[in-house]
């Protein structure tokens, strides 16, 4: 199964794609996590990416692209994968397009998650991660058990840089500006299912199995 994951800063993407990756056993690809290793290991990529970021801007496409190449290359996207927040521009679904077909492959399907904007602000004002593991949790709706400390395995827990006010404004015009047009660019090649994505989590996940089963019946 090869699906993407399409929706603004803070749908639940990445909530949904853990629950996804389990139960289906496919590989999760999330290009924000990829830059945020490479920023905390400062790496070329990282120290390259890391402004972009933080401002809410998109790294340039020819950076993400070939993260993306490199890495379905990878043996364990042969049971399949699940892109997260990729692509972001028409320029990268083209790309994307153009590496699946030099495979035989295709997308079965583009889940573009839903979540009005006020939902949105308080979702990612909430969002704290651990800063040794990258788990996620919020303090209004799923807070760690105690305060500071991640419940997997006792890492700090942080605020991300990108989850401050401004950044946050920022990433939600960048979203409007250059990746809502990928709604109409996957609904025009039958790939779109909507996943009403304001409900708690479960029942978010509900729509997820319920458009997957329909569409690739499993
Ligand atoms: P990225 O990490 O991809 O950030 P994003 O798309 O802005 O998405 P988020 O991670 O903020 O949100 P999410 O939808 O995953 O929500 P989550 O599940 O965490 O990218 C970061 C940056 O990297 C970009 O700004 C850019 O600079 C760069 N970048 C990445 N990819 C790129 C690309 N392809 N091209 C160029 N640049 C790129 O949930 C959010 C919060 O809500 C959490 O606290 C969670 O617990 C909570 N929550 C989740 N679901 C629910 C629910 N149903 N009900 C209540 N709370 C919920």
């Amino acid at each position: 199964m090869r699906l993407v994951l399409l929706g603004p800063p803070g749908a639940g993407k990445g909530t949904q794609a853990a629950l996804i990756a389990e139960k289906y056993k496919i590989a999760h690809i999330s290009t924000g996590d990829i830059l945020r290793e490479a920023v905390r290991q400062g790496t070329a990529l990282g120290l390259r990416a890391k402004s972009y970021m933080d401002k809410g801007d998109l790294v340039p496409d020819e950076v993400v692209i070939g993260i993306i190449a490199e890495r379905l290359q990878k043996s364990d996207c042969k049971r399949g994968f699940m892109l997260d927040g990729f692509p972001r521009t028409v320029a990268q679904a083209e790309a994307l397009d153009s590496e699946l077909s030099k495979r035989g492959q295709e997308l079965d399907a583009v889940l573009s998650f839903e979540v009005d904007e006020e939902e949105i602000v308080r979702r990612l004002s909430g969002r704290r991660v651990c800063s040794k593991c990258g788990a996620t949790y919020n303090i209004y709706t799923d807070p760690p058990s105690k305060p500071d400390a991640c419940d997997a395995c006792g890492g700090e827990i942080v605020m991300r840089s990108d989850d401050a006010p401004e950044a946050i404004r920022r990433r939600l015009h960048v979203y409007k500006e250059q990746t809502e047009p990928l709604i109409d660019y996957y609904q025009s090649k039958g790939k779109l299912e909507r996943i009403p994505a304001m409900g708690p989590v479960e029942k978010v996940y509900g729509y997820v199995e319920g458009a997957l089963s329909a569409r690739v019946g499993v």
